[in-house]
């Protein structure tokens, strides 16, 4: 069974449709390991909700970059992990991560990336911007992630989200918010049904 590592530095609302999806069978997979730079963090909760262990680990912890991503590496081998899942991880990943899990860490972005991304472009700022920009449709976009934000190749996309003219931010961040609780599940299907099952195994 695939075994997944999730980073998320909040509620987990993404984590926990991927857990849910495993759960139901809808995702041939199954939650290894959760972790957050928050100790606050919702996701802690998701994680002890689906029986998953869940850690605090941030770079403030740990006297250098390198340590910091040692432990992160160690943790997701610890735990047997086959891919990680950023779902709202608010931080930068270090190099030294990305190039222990090869084609291994997506990324979800709630927009048709490459628009509305980069550096700066998260949370309430994404739809604020499609709204800004005028644009009458958004939607959800996961890719691989690499040293920049938001900038991997794009693995999925599921275009189609009306943008209304009465939308505020709020009432396109929730209509986004559904379509990604729908989009993580199948990416992370098609992930293994593609990139894994060519890395030979299955
Ligand atoms: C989502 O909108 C995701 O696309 C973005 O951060 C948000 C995280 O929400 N990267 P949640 O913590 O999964 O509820």
């Amino acid at each position: 069974m695939v075994r997944l590592g999730i980073m998320a530095s909040g509620r987990g609302s993404n984590a926990e449709s991927v857990l849910r999806a495993c759960r139901e069978g809808r995702v041939q997979a199954e939650g290894a390991v959760v972790v957050s730079n928050k100790t606050s963090a919702r996701v802690h909760d998701v994680a002890t909700e689906y029986g998953i262990p869940s850690f605090t680990i941030c770079r403030d912890q740990f006297s250098s970059g390198k340590v910091f991503a040692d432990k992160l590496i160690s943790t997701f081998r610890e735990h047997g992990v086959d891919v990680i899942l950023l779902a709202g991880y608010m931080r930068k990943i270090p190099p030294a991560l990305i190039r222990a899990f090869p084609k291994a860490i997506l990324n979800i972005h709630p927009a048709l990336l490459p628009k509305h991304g980069g550096k700066g472009m998260y949370g309430e700022r994404v739809h604020e911007n499609v709204i800004r920009e005028g644009d009458t449709e958004t939607g959800v976009t996961i890719h691989f992630v690499n040293e920049k934000y938001d900038d991997g190749a794009i693995f999925f996309q599921q275009g189609g989200v009306p943008v209304r003219p009465d939308d505020t931010v709020q009432t396109l961040a929730a209509r986004v918010l559904k379509v990604e609780h729908e989009s993580y599940p199948k990416a992370v299907q098609l992930w293994i049904d593609t990139v894994y099952t060519g890395k030979g195994q299955t």
